[in-house]
């Protein structure tokens, strides 16, 4: 079973880690498509290398671009592939644009598609992730849910149980195969010069925070507040979208702000595992610091990932900096004994057993 497996994204590199070292450990026949939508050397190929990833086989070098070029030019970059390739399964995960040209492409075609995180929603259309994340589920023909909460959106959608696998969420195997390597390594705490539990993480990057300048100044503002009434160090690793938006804007750093480029997976683990507590609106930290067991603030009035609402890890606190700090005060002294709802950390072990099964 040949599987062709399409990638693109600092979060797809991280989440499909495991998926990918278990094709090799296994020897199985597979190939990765990557997309090139994540191209600066931090955002892309430092994952491959800490994380001991093969090159994949095709790198369409797509870079930056509108969503519509973009996925275009994607679009006709995995087709030409696929018809020499003959896959009888494609895999994508998430709900990034690298994930809407690989479901197209391959549905159009007739080969059969996994999609790995399915059921996700936030119930707002303005995201461009909510958009992807609907044709990608309504087109696949294997959905891997991380719980039983995506399940049931799929279901009240009227997609079919046959084609549901509740598979957890391979983030957990990501945390569980590196957090013990990342501890072994060089402590960034030291580099930084920072304590354990002595410091708040922020990261954003979701462009309806940072594309709007009042929206980000505010953002900044709230950290202003936070840190006059904790003193903590605040470490702000920055997303190449947020620094332009920052240099655009022209917002002013607060100097107790210790912006830093984005961080290999070793370093971000370390960094969010040893954190007080956690400001973002990335998705994948959301998931990540509930599995860690530190408490999260998100900086958006919707979440896909409901689950850490439920369990108390995750707080929505939108944009307004009086809201902010109100969560950051429930939030600070959580007593982080939630259970993580996003499985055991065998999902890329089920997910590849599942297809042997259903394509035998
Ligand atoms: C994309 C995904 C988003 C995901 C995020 C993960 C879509 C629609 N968005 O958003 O769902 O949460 O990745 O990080 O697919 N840039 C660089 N170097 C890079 C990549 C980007 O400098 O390697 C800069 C460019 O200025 C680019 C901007 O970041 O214009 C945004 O990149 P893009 O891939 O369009 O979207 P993200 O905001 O990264
Ligand atoms: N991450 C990282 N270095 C950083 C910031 C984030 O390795 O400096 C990792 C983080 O641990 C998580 C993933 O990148 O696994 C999240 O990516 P991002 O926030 O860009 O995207 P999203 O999850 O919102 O799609």
């Amino acid at each position: 079973m040949k599987i062709g497996v399409v990638i693109g994204t600092r979060p797809d590199i991280i989440k499909l880690s495991p998926l990918i070292r278990y094709l090799e450990n296994t020897k199985a026949e597979y190939f990765m498509i990557h997309t090139g939508q994540h191209y600066s050397y931090n955002m892309d190929k430092q994952f491959f290398e800490e994380l001991n990833l093969p090159e994949p086989k095709y790198n369409l070098g797509i870079g930056s671009k509108s969503h519509g070029e973009m996925t275009g030019t994607m679009l006709v970059g995995i087709e030409k592939i696929l018809v020499d390739e003959k896959p009888p399964v494609v895999l994508v995960l998430g709900d990034t644009n690298t994930t809407l040209a690989g479901v197209l492409a391959a549905s159009k075609m007739h080969i059969k598609v996994g999609h790995i995180e399915a059921g996700l929603r936030s119930y707002d259309k303005k995201m461009p992730e909510e958009v992807n994340r609907i044709v990608a589920d309504h087109l696949s023909d294997y959905l891997f849910t991380p719980t039983s909460v995506s399940y049931g959106n799929l279901i009240s959608e009227g997609i079919l149980r046959d084609k549901i696998y509740i598979s957890g969420n391979p983030i957990v195997d990501a945390i569980q195969q590196n957090l013990p390597i990342a501890e072994k390594k060089e402590l960034i705490l030291d580099r930084l010069k920072i304590d354990k539990k002595n410091y708040f993480l922020v990261t954003t990057h979701r462009p309806e925070n940072v594309d709007n300048k009042n929206i980000l100044q505010n953002i900044f503002d709230a950290l202003k507040m936070i840190h006059s009434e904790y003193n903590y160090d605040i470490i702000f690793p920055v997303h190449p979208r947020t620094k332009s938006c920052i240099k655009n804007f022209e917002i002013v750093v607060p100097e107790f702000v210790k912006t830093i480029d984005p961080l290999g997976y070793l370093d971000f683990i370390q960094l969010q595992n040893n954190a007080k507590l956690i400001l973002t609106d990335s998705g994948g930290i959301q998931e990540e610091s509930c599995v860690l067991g530190v408490p999260c603030v998100t900086l958006r009035e919707h979440t896909e990932r409901p689950e850490t609402i439920d369990v108390g890890s995750n707080i929505l606190a939108g944009t307004d900096k009086d809201r902010i700090c109100d969560a950051v005060k429930l939030m600070v002294n959580s007593e982080n004994s939630w259970e993580n709802p996003y499985g055991d950390g065998t999902s890329a072990k089920k997910i590849i057993q599942y297809l042997h099964k259903k394509l035998k």
